[in-house]
C-alpha cells in the first residue's frame, strides 16, 4: 500500500508533484537540492553543477494559457509570453495557494535512490540523502517520482574545454567580439540574437538548419493558443502529411524564405518541433547575423565550416548543441535501453520494475507545453502506484516504447531523441484516458454544446482535464469560457473603442451577404422563393451552432 512518496526537485515538475500527491491522499516528501523553488526558472548568477542553467533574457516560448497547470490559471494580467522571473512568480503562487513548501526539504540532495531487498513485495526504496550539513540521512519511501530535470549536462561535439551555451547568462562578454553559435535550437536561436545585439559580427552554426516561427499567429495571437486544437489534431490525422506540410511550409515561407535565409532544414515542418523565435530572421535580414554551415573544426581563432568556408579572427565559439538526461542517482539497472537511456513506458515508466513504484517526470519533448503535461504524468503515475491504473506486462511495453521510437525515427534519425517525442493531444489524452478524465466530447456535445464547442474547436488548454473524473476542478468550465479574456488582458493598457461599423453598411460581413443576395436573384428567379425560405431555413438552423463556433474561435479576443 503506498503511503509515503519521495519527490526530487522542487521545480514545476516537483511542484505539481507535491500538489497531485496531496490530492490523492498521500504523504509526499520533497527533496531539493538548491534553496528554493522553481527549478531552472529560479535565475542563478552563476552556473551550478547538475542544475539547468537558464540566460538572464529567456523569455518562455509557450503561452500562460496553455502552459499553467490545470486547476490553476495565471493571472489574468500577466503576458501571454512571460519573462523567466514572472513564470517564477507563478510557481510561488501555486506554492503558496495550495500550501506546497511545507513538503520540502531544502538544500538536501538525493544521492541514491535504490531498491529495498524486498522490493518485489514491499515495492518500497530507500533514498539516501545529503543535507546541508553534509550529514548523510536514510529514508525509506513507498513510491519516487523523479523530478530532477534533464537539461543538466549539456552535449559538446568536441572535446573541448570551452565552456557551452549552458553556462551563458548574457551578451555583455561578447560586446565587439566575432562570436559563432553553434547549434539553432530554441537557445542557440535565442543566445545568437541576443549577442548580435552587441557583438561586432555573429555567425550561427547549423547541422541541419530548422524551421523558425515567432510567438505570434493571425491577428497577433499566441501561435500555441492559435494551432493546439483538437480540430486541428483531427485534420492532420486525416489530411495527406505533405498537403499539410506544403501549406504551412508556404505560409511559413511567405514571411521570410527560409531558403534565402540559409534557415532550410532537410526535415518538412510538421516532422520536428520548429525553433520559437521573433527575431532571428530579422537579425539575418539586418545582417547582424550570418547563417553557416555545421561546424568542422577550429585552431586559434580560426574556425573552417563543413562547406570549406574559413572565418578568421573569431574571439569565441558558443556551444549550444543540446542536452544529455542523466540520473546519477537512480539504479543504473534503469538505463537498460539499447542505447543506454533510461527506458521509459509512455515517458513515464520504467518497464522492468515491478510493482512500478518509480516514475520519471518531464523526460519528453512535445510541441506543446511541458508543464501541464507533467502535471498529468503525475496524475496518471499516482493512480498506478495506488493501482487504480495498470500497466501492461513488461514484454508489451517495451514492444510499444520501440515501436514508437521507429516511428519517430522517420523524422528524429537519433535513436535517443527518437523516443523522447510525443505527440502532445494525443499523449495528454492517453494518460487522461488512464486516469479516467479525458474529455467526453459525444457527452458535452449532447449536454453542453457551448463547452463541447471550446473544447473542440478552441485551443486545447489544460482546464479540460479538469472538467470530470477524479479530481476534477469546479472552476474548470468557468477557465475555459474566460480563457480568451485573460489573453485579452495584458493587451488593455490603451483601451481603443471599438470599431462600431464592424457590422456596419460597409463591413466585409455586409457587403458578403448583399452580394450573395443579388446573385440568388440573378441566377434563381423563377425560383426565388423557395429558394430563399431553403436559405432562411439552413440560416435558421445553423444559427446556435454558429454562435457558439463563434464564441470559440481565437480572432476575437475579446470574447
Ligand atoms: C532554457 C529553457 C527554456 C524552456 N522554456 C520552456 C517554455 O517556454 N515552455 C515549456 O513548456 N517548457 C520550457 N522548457 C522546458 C522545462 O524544462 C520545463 O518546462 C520545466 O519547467 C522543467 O521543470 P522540472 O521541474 O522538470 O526541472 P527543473 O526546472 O530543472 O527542476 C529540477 C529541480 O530538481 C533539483 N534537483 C536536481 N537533482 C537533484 C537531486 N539529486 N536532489 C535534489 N534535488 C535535485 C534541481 O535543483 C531543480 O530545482 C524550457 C527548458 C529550458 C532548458
Ligand atoms: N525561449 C524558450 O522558451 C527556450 C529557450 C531555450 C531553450 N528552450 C528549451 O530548452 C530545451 C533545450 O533547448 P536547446 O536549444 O538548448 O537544445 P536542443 O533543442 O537539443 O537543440 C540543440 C541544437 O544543437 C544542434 N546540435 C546537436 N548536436 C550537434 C553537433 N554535434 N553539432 C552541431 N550541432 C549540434 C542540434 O541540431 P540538429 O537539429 O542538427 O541535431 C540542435 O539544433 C528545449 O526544450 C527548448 O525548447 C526554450
Amino acid at each position: 500500500m503506498v503511503r509515503r512518496v519521495a519527490v526530487v526537485g522542487a521545480g514545476s515538475s516537483g511542484l505539481a508533484c507535491i500538489k497531485i500527491c496531496v490530492d490523492e491522499g498521500l504523504e509526499p516528501v520533497c527533496f531539493e537540492s538548491s534553496d528554493d523553488i522553481g527549478g531552472l526558472w529560479n535565475f542563478r548568477e552563476t552556473p551550478e553543477p547538475e542544475r539547468t542553467s537558464i540566460y538572464r533574457s529567456l523569455v518562455v516560448n509557450t503561452s500562460k494559457e496553455m502552459m499553467c497547470f490545470s486547476d490553476f490559471p495565471m493571472p489574468a494580467d500577466y503576458p501571454n509570453f512571460m519573462h523567466n522571473s514572472q513564470l517564477l512568480q507563478y510557481l510561488r503562487l501555486y506554492a503558496e495557494h495550495f500550501d506546497l513548501l511545507r513538503y520540502i526539504n531544502f538544500q538536501t540532495t538525493v544521492r541514491s535512490v535504490l531498491q529495498r531487498p524486498d522490493f518485489s513485495l514491499s515495492g518500497q526504496w530507500e533514498v539516501v540523502t545529503i543535507n546541508k550539513n553534509g550529514q548523510e540521512e536514510r529514508h525509506i519511501f513507498d513510491a519516487v517520482l523523479v523530478c530532477s530535470g534533464h537539461y543538466t549536462h549539456p552535449t559538446l561535439p568536441f572535446k573541448i574545454c570551452i565552456p557551452p551555451g549552458w553556462e551563458y547568462k548574457d551578451a555583455d562578454a561578447f560586446t565587439g567580439k566575432r562570436v559563432v553559435v553553434v547549434g539553432i535550437g530554441n537557445s542557440g536561436g535565442d543566445i545568437a540574437v541576443e549577442i548580435s545585439r552587441s557583438a561586432e559580427k555573429t555567425f550561427l552554426s547549423t547541422r541541419q538548419g530548422a524551421w523558425v516561427m515567432g510567438r505570434m499567429s493571425t491577428n497577433g495571437v499566441p501561435l500555441d493558443i492559435a494551432v493546439i486544437k483538437r480540430i486541428n489534431n483531427v485534420l492532420f490525422q486525416l489530411l495527406p502529411k505533405t498537403l499539410v506540410n506544403w501549406v504551412a511550409e508556404r505560409a511559413l515561407n511567405n514571411k521570410y524564405d527560409h531558403r534565402l535565409y540559409g534557415l532550410k532544414p532537410k526535415h518538412r515542418l510538421m516532422e520536428r518541433k520548429p525553433i520559437i523565435n521573433d527575431d532571428l530572421p530579422g537579425r539575418i535580414l539586418q545582417g547582424a547575423i550570418v547563417m553557416k554551415h555545421n561546424l568542422e573544426g577550429f585552431k586559434d581563432s580560426r574556425v573552417v565550416f563543413e562547406d570549406g568556408t574559413v572565418e578568421e579572427n573569431i574571439d569565441a565559439v558558443v556551444f549550444c548543441t543540446g542536452y544529455i538526461g542523466k540520473f546519477p542517482f537512480l539504479p543504473s539497472t534503469l538505463s537498460e535501453g539499447p542505447y543506454e537511456e533510461v527506458t521509459l513506458y509512455k515517458r513515464v515508466f520504467p518497464p522492468s520494475l515491478h510493482p512500478p513504484t518509480l516514475a520519471v517526470m518531464g523526460l519528453f519533448q512535445a510541441k506543446g507545453p511541458i508543464m501541464p503535461t507533467v502535471e498529468m504524468q503525475a496524475r496518471w503515475a499516482v493512480k498506478v502506484f495506488l493501482g487504480q491504473s495498470r500497466l501492461p506486462p513488461k514484454e508489451k511495453m517495451l514492444d510499444v516504447i520501440e515501436s514508437e521510437r521507429r516511428r519517430n525515427m522517420q523524422s528524429y534519425p537519433c535513436p535517443r531523441q527518437a523516443v523522447l517525442q510525443v505527440d502532445y493531444i494525443p499523449y495528454l489524452d492517453f494518460m487522461a484516458g488512464e486516469v479516467g478524465v479525458q474529455p467526453k466530447l459525444l457527452r458535452l456535445f449532447l449536454r453542453d454544446p457551448a463547452l463541447w464547442a471550446k473544447v473542440f474547436f478552441g485551443p486545447c488548454t489544460p482546464y479540460q482535464y479538469r472538467l470530470s473524473g477524479p479530481g476534477n476542478w469546479s472552476g474548470a468550465r468557468q477557465a475555459i469560457f474566460t480563457q480568451w479574456e485573460r489573453v485579452a488582458q495584458p493587451f488593455r493598457t490603451r483601451e481603443i473603442p471599438e470599431n462600431t461599423s464592424k457590422f456596419g453598411l460597409c463591413s466585409p460581413l455586409m457587403l458578403t451577404f448583399t452580394g450573395t443576395v443579388i446573385i440568388v436573384v440573378l441566377f434563381s428567379k423563377d425560383k426565388i422563393v423557395p429558394t430563399l425560405e431553403a436559405v432562411t431555413e439552413m440560416l435558421n438552423k445553423s444559427t446556435v451552432f454558429l454562435r457558439e463556433l463563434w464564441f470559440s474561435l481565437p480572432q476575437n479576443p475579446d470574447m
